[in-house]
C-alpha cells in the first residue's frame, strides 16, 4: 500500500487529491502500465521513454529525471514487497491549479504510481477471445497516452455488453488498434498491422511483436487492414502490457481463420514467453 508520488512514497489511504486537479477536471496528464514478471519490470525502457515522450508532447515536465524515474519505480516493488506478476500503473497531470483550460503560470505536475498483484490472463491466452468492430472517434495523437480515455472507455464497454473481450477500432473501416491493445491481421504467414503512425498508440509489446517476427523470419508489414479484410484472415490477435499475445477468434459473431489460435500467434506467443520469463 506504498504509493509513489511527485514527493515521496505515502501509504495509500493518506494520498488526497485537490478538488481543483486538472488530471480530474480535463484529463489533462499521461499514464503507463508497466507489467511485473516475478517481481521484475518487463519492457522498463520502452514504457519510460514513452512516459516522457506523452509528457514532452503535452508540455508536462516529469517531476524525476529518468534515471531517478527508474529507482523510484524499483523501490515501488521492494517497498510492497512485489515478488510475483503485477502491474503499475502511473500517472502525472498537469497539477492542480484554479480551473481554466489554459496552463496555469507555474505548476507542480502531481505524478502517482501503484503497483497491484495481476495473475497472467492464461485461459484467455491458451483459448483465444472474441472482439467486436467499432468506429474509433478518438483524437489523431493516441500516440500519447493520455488520460482522456472516454471513447475508449464506451468502447470496451460495449465489447463487454456483448460478451466480448476488445472492441477493434476502424476509422472509416480502416482498423487502427483496440480500445485498450493493439492488433494484428495474418494472411498466408504475414503479420500485418498499423503502422506507428500518431493515430495508434506505440505498444511497448507491439514492438517486440515485431522483433519477434524478424528473429522468426515472419514478415511485419506496416499496412493498416480493413473490416472487410477479417473475412479473409487466417489468424488475429491483440497485443498489450497486461494481455500479452492474445488469439481473437471470432469477431462480430463471425469465425476469424478455422476458428482455432493459428501457427504464427502460437510462434509469437512463445517468443514473448521466453523473452518475458
Ligand atoms: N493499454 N493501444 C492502446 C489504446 C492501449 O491503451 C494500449 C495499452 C496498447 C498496448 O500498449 P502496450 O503494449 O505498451 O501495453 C495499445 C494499457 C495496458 C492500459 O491502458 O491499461
Amino acid at each position: 500500500d506504498h504509493i509513489l508520488t511527485e514527493k515521496d512514497f505515502v501509504k495509500q489511504d493518506t494520498l488526497k487529491y485537490p478538488f481543483e486537479e486538472r488530471g480530474l477536471q480535463f484529463g489533462d496528464g499521461i499514464y503507463e502500465v508497466i507489467r511485473v514478471y516475478n517481481g521484475n519490470y518487463y519492457l522498463i525502457d520502452e514504457h519510460i521513454d514513452r512516459l516522457y515522450r506523452s509528457a514532452s508532447a503535452v508540455k508536462i515536465d516529469v517531476p524525476y529525471k529518468k534515471e531517478e524515474m527508474y529507482e523510484r519505480l524499483d523501490e515501488l516493488l521492494k517497498k510492497n514487497g512485489i515478488d510475483g506478476d503485477a502491474k503499475v500503473y502511473l500517472q502525472i497531470t498537469r497539477g492542480s491549479a484554479p480551473r481554466d483550460h489554459a496552463f496555469p503560470d507555474q505548476t507542480q505536475a502531481n505524478l502517482y504510481a501503484y503497483v497491484k498483484d495481476l495473475p497472467r490472463p492464461y485461459s484467455f491466452l491458451r483459448d483465444g477471445v472474441s472482439a467486436i468492430t467499432q468506429e474509433d472517434v478518438r483524437w489523431d495523437w493516441c500516440y500519447i497516452k493520455s488520460l482522456n480515455l472516454l471513447p475508449n472507455v464506451l468502447a470496451k464497454q460495449t465489447a463487454k455488453e456483448q460478451g466480448c473481450y476488445e472492441a477493434i477500432l476502424h476509422k472509416n473501416g480502416e482498423v487502427t488498434e483496440c480500445s485498450s491493445s493493439n492488433v494484428y491481421f495474418v494472411r498466408q504467414g504475414k503479420v500485418y498491422t498499423h503502422p506507428a503512425k500518431k493515430n495508434i498508440l506505440h505498444g511497448c509489446v507491439r514492438m517486440r511483436v515485431e522483433a519477434f517476427c524478424e528473429s522468426e523470419n515472419i514478415d511485419f508489414i506496416e499496412e493498416a487492414f480493413r473490416v472487410e479484410d477479417l473475412a479473409y484472415a487466417d489468424e488475429l490477435f491483440l497485443s498489450s502490457s497486461t494481455s500479452e499475445i492474445m488469439p481473437i477468434l471470432e469477431v462480430d459473431g463471425q469465425t476469424i481463420g478455422d476458428g482455432l489460435p493459428g501457427d504464427v500467434t502460437r510462434k509469437l506467443q512463445k517468443c514473448y514467453e521466453s523473452d518475458a520469463h
